[in-house]
């Protein structure tokens, strides 16, 4: 799953270009359950499985002797804290990191504590597992990373950058089902240009965002 969804598109072509790398592991090569188990049945009862400590704490071990050293962990989990803005941006700072993606109801907690994760989560709502969430942050910070996107500037100005939502965007046509593009993008006045987007800006974010206010 992960493997063809980062081998796409602009992450793909990061990634044949060597700006970023991905290896990808299966914690099921690393039971030693014959049926390549890695779940079972949660200690006090309730519904679901447990993803078990064992193969998570092996995966581990082969990621860290990959690396060469201890590698810095995060778990996707709707119990974690809110991946933001500012996160993407200290995580594009970083070497290498590690995602571990959990399914089923998630995993046994001892392992987690063992290792010393960092919990994430992409958001108040529940996935079936943590890829989903991986390629979402791992997307946020590789867009960060040098090189991976064509131009350089194209993340300053995201949404969130200074704090605001984007202004709004338009190409050709000048004129589409008899809407106008807005006059003063037409003017070559950059000066002009740029306090309109500010305020555009600042209207969308105190329209559909305050809180960023
Ligand atoms: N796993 C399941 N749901 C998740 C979420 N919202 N964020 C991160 N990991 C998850």
């Amino acid at each position: 799953m992960i493997e063809s969804v980062m081998g796409e598109s602009i992450l793909g072509r990061a990634i044949d270009a060597g700006h970023i790398g991905l290896k990808v592991y299966n914690i099921r090569d690393y039971t030693l359950d014959k049926h390549g188990r890695v779940d079972d049945y949660p200690y006090g009862g309730g519904a679901g499985m447990v993803m078990e400590a064992e193969p998570v704490w092996r995966c581990f071990e082969a990621v860290c002797a990959d690396a060469g050293h201890r590698v810095r962990v995060i778990h996707l989990s709707p119990q974690g804290r809110v991946f933001d803005h500012k996160m993407a941006a200290e995580y594009a700072e970083a070497d290498e990191l590690a995602f571990l993606c959990g399914h089923y109801e998630g995993i046994d907690e001892r392992v987690l504590e063992e290792i010393g994760t960092e919990d994430v989560s992409i958001g108040d709502y529940v996935l079936t597992g943590g890829e989903l969430p991986a390629m979402v942050i791992m997307d946020a910070v590789a867009r960060r990373i040098s090189g991976v996107l064509h131009n350089e500037n194209s993340a300053a100005e995201d949404s969130f950058e200074n704090g605001l939502l984007e202004y709004p965007q338009y190409t050709r046509p000048e004129e589409f089902m008899g809407r106008k593009v807005p006059e003063i993008l037409l003017s070559g006045h950059h000066a002009n240009v740029e306090k309109w987007r500010h305020e555009k800006s600042l209207e969308r974010t105190r329209e559909r965002r305050p809180d960023l206010l």
